[in-house]
């Protein structure tokens, strides 16, 4: 029964065409804390990232850790029905989620596998990014035996510092790669920038020549992969790196890398996160708050608990620094932040309630907190918040998915 359910979830938690009973939709509304998704504004999204790069750029959506934490499922079925030419997810077991939705997209394993999961891999019709020679040889090898043939991608090491060929070592790579010629074919040639987010473009230049060396030395051997480099932040800039192909994520999800790219293309946020008001007690002056004593009251105090913390990945670094919206107006943490709780200061709202909402990300009135708002007090970057949005917060979606082959 619960396999079953957790096997349609996406479904059953979209507004329009649940056929859930009363009594599984009263379980899964039964938690007042979690995120809403609007599937309708990520396909606007998508588009306007289309209309963006132009119509000869191929888009290949990231949608790897959960498609940043979305759902990887509803978003993926979004981006086929849009026109996606392929997918790309970190490790080999995102990949074989999509394909068990049935998903049949190209799906690019971009963060590296190992040799043990290369039967899994091919299995499920994953396409590699190779990064080192050992791992290529092994696949080849597992290719010969199997009487296959694979198509592979290729990650140079332009500046990243991470995973890939080193560029010196591209050319006899190439090499290789090419005596495997009969049972791997070498589609595509990728690397990823490290700072293409910042203002300064020097390195993000020198990566971009460094790849096109890296490619003509491919194209020289006779090799024609397609070439892709372009995150988010070089298609908001318009850099110049051979966009046949474009690996945009966060700007799918409604967000600019960094803040002086924000409004370059019109996206939105499209992930809301919600939950109500648990408890409202007026505490008296001198009141400690949560643990450590971190907040005590300086006035009487409408002194409100929120069934969330950073088990559902709440950042605990919010604690006395993060802020809410309660009917439409912001509302401070105070105290630390605890696994499953978070205190609010509502004396400034006195007309609020047990069971108001309370907006964690998202509108509320004339009011609005993004992910980035809470990236800002928490130190870190609206990937991060997005991609910490726990497991036990329910997904619910809007805006069915109609009119395409991944209909559910
Ligand atoms: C290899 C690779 N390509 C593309 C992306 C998408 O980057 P962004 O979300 O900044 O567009 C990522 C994300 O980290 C990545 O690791």
């Amino acid at each position: 029964m619960v396999l079953a359910h957790s096997a349609k979830s996406f479904s059953e938690f979209s507004e329009e065409e649940s056929e859930t009973s009363p009594l599984e939709k009263e379980r899964f509304d039964g938690r007042p804390t979690c995120v809403e998704i609007d599937l309708e504004r990520l396909a606007k999204n998508f588009r306007a990232i289309r209309d963006g790069t132009g119509p000869s750029s191929k888009i290949l959506a990231v949608v790897k850790a959960n498609a940043y934490g979305h759902g990887a499922i509803p978003v993926a079925k979004t981006l086929c029905g849009e026109g996606a030419h392929s997918l790309g997810v970190a490790t080999v077991e995102e990949g074989i989620e999509l394909r068990c939705a049935g998903i049949e997209l190209p799906i690019l394993v971009l963060g590296g596998f190992h040799s043990l999961q290369i039967p899994l891999l091919v299995e499920s019709d994953l396409t590699p990014v190779l990064f080192d020679l050992q791992t290529t040889e092994d696949l080849y090898q597992f290719a010969r035996k199997a009487g296959k043939k694979i198509a592979v991608h290729v990650k140079v090491d332009t500046g990243m510092g991470r995973l890939g060929i080193l560029p010196d070592q591209a050319e006899s790579f190439f090499q290789t790669l090419k005596k495997m010629g009969h049972f791997l074919t070498f589609e595509g040639l990728l690397s990823h920038f490290a700072s293409a987010d910042g203002k300064e473009i020097t390195y993000t230049q020198s990566q971009i020549e460094v790849f096109q060396k890296t490619l003509q030395q491919a194209q020289q051997m006779g090799l024609d992969p397609i070439p892709h480099i372009a995150n988010s932040a070089a298609i908001l800039k318009k850099l110049p790196c051979l966009d046949s192909m474009v690996r945009p994520g966060i700007l799918l999800y409604g967000y600019a890398p960094s803040s002086h790219l924000e409004g370059v293309l019109p996206v939105e946020p499209i992930l809301s996160w919600k939950t109500r008001v648990l408890s409202i007690r007026e505490v008296p002056v001198g009141f400690s708050v949560s643990y450590g004593e971190s907040f005590v009251t300086r006035r009487r105090t409408r002194l409100a608990v929120l069934p969330v913390g950073y088990a559902d990945g709440y950042p605990r670094l919010l604690s006395n620094r993060g802020e809410v919206l309660v009917r439409g107006r912001r509302a401070p943490v105070v105290g630390r932040v605890c696994m499953d709780l978070t205190m609010v200061d509502l004396t400034e709202i006195p007309e609020s309630q047990t069971g108001d909402e309370v907006i964690l990300i998202g509108k509320q009135g004339q009011e609005r907190l993004t992910a980035d708002d809470m990236a800002r007090w928490s130190d870190t970057i609206s990937y991060e918040v997005l991609c910490g949005i726990g497991r036990r917060v329910p997904r619910r979606y809007r805006g069915a998915l109609r009119n395409h082959p991944y209909d559910i």
